[in-house]
C-alpha cells in the first residue's frame, strides 16, 4: 500500500531536479501527478518515464490564467486535488548593489507570487475535495541571510511567513500547509549558466552530514508532508540541510574516538 493511494498531486517545477524527484516518487506511493513546468521537453519526457499516473502541462507559475487552466485540467482529469508542491523556484547571483530590478522581480515572480498564486488557485478545489497538504519550498535561505542572493533570501523569507498565514486560514478546511527548507541539494539551479563551476561535494564537506543533499533526500520529506503520515503537522518548518543551519563548528574537535 503506498502512502499516497487515491490522492491526486500537482508538483510545480517537476522538469527535472527536486520536482522531478518528487513527482516519481508520490507515483511510486500510489497518487496520480500533474506536472508543471516551463521547460516543456524535459517535462514531458519525465511525465511519459513515470506512465499512466503522470501528465505534464506547460504552467509558468507566475501566470495566475495558467493556474486556473491547470486546476481545470486536473478536476477534468481526476476530479479532485489533494496534494499541491509550491517546488518552482529560481536563483539569481549577484551582490546587492549589483542586483537589476528586472532580476530581483523575477526571483520575486516565481519564488513568492508563484506559491501564493498556487495556493489561492488550489485551495478552492482542494477544500470542496475533503482537504489537503500543501508543501511550500522555502530554503535554509528563508531561514538566515546568504551572500550574493538577496531576491532569493527575501523570497525564500516570504513563503515561510506566508505559509503560516495559510496555515491559520485553511486549517478548519482540513489542509495542512508547512514549508521545507533545504540546504544544499545537487541540482541544476546550483551549476547556472555562465558561472565558474564549482566542486559541490568538497564544498559540503564541511557540513554535520558531510555530503550536499540530494533530490531523494527532500523528496522523502516532501512525500511525508504530503501524506496522512503528518496529520498533526501544520504551519511548520522542516529543515533538510545535513546540519548546516545547527551552528558553527570545530572540525573534528567533536568527533567520537
Ligand atoms: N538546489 C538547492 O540547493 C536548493 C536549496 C534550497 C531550496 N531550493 C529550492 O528547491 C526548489 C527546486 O529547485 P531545484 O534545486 O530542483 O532547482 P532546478 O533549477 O533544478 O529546478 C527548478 C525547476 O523550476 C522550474 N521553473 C523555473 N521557473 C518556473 C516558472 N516560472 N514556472 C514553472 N516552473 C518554473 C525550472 O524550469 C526547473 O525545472 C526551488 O524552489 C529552489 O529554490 C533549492
Amino acid at each position: 500500500m503506498g502512502a499516497l493511494d487515491g490522492k491526486v498531486a500537482i508538483v510545480t517545477g517537476a522538469a527535472r531536479g527536486q520536482g522531478e524527484a518528487q513527482a516519481r516518487l508520490f507515483a511510486v506511493e500510489g497518487a496520480k501527478v500533474l506536472l508543471g513546468d516551463v521547460l516543456d521537453d524535459e517535462g514531458t519526457e519525465v511525465a511519459a518515464s513515470i506512465g499512466e499516473a503522470a501528465a505534464y502541462r506547460h504552467m509558468d507559475v507566475t501566470q495566475e490564467s495558467q493556474w486556473q487552466e491547470a486546476m481545470a485540467d486536473v478536476e477534468g482529469r481526476w476530479g479532485r486535488v489533494d496534494v499541491l508542491v509550491n517546488n518552482a523556484g529560481i536563483a539569481r547571483f549577484a551582490p546587492l548593489v549589483m542586483t537589476p530590478l528586472e532580476d530581483y522581480m523575477a526571483v520575486i515572480g516565481v519564488n513568492q507570487v508563484g506559491v501564493f498564486l498556487g495556493m489561492k488557485t488550489v485551495v478552492p478545489l482542494m477544500a470542496r475535495t475533503g482537504g489537503g497538504s500543501i508543501v511550500n519550498t522555502s530554503s535554509v535561505d528563508g531561514m538566515t541571510g546568504m551572500v550574493g542572493v538577496s531576491a532569493y533570501v527575501a523570497s525564500k523569507f516570504a513563503v515561510r511567513g506566508m505559509t503560516k498565514t495559510a496555515a491559520l486560514e485553511l486549517g478548519s478546511a482540513g489542509i495542512r500547509v508547512n514549508s521545507i527548507h533545504p540546504g544544499g541539494v545537487d541540482t541544476p539551479m546550483l551549476h547556472p549558466e555562465g558561472m565558474p563551476a564549482i566542486d559541490l561535494s568538497s564544498v559540503f564537506t564541511k557540513v554535520p552530514l558531510q555530503r550536499i543533499g540530494t533530490v531523494d533526500d527532500v523528496a522523502e520529506l516532501a512525500l511525508f508532508l504530503a501524506s496522512e503520515r503528518s496529520a498533526y503537522c501544520t504551519g511548520s518548518e522542516f529543515v533538510i540541510d545535513g546540519g548546516l543551519l545547527a551552528g558553527f563548528g570545530m572540525g573534528s574537535f567533536g568527533a567520537l574516538g
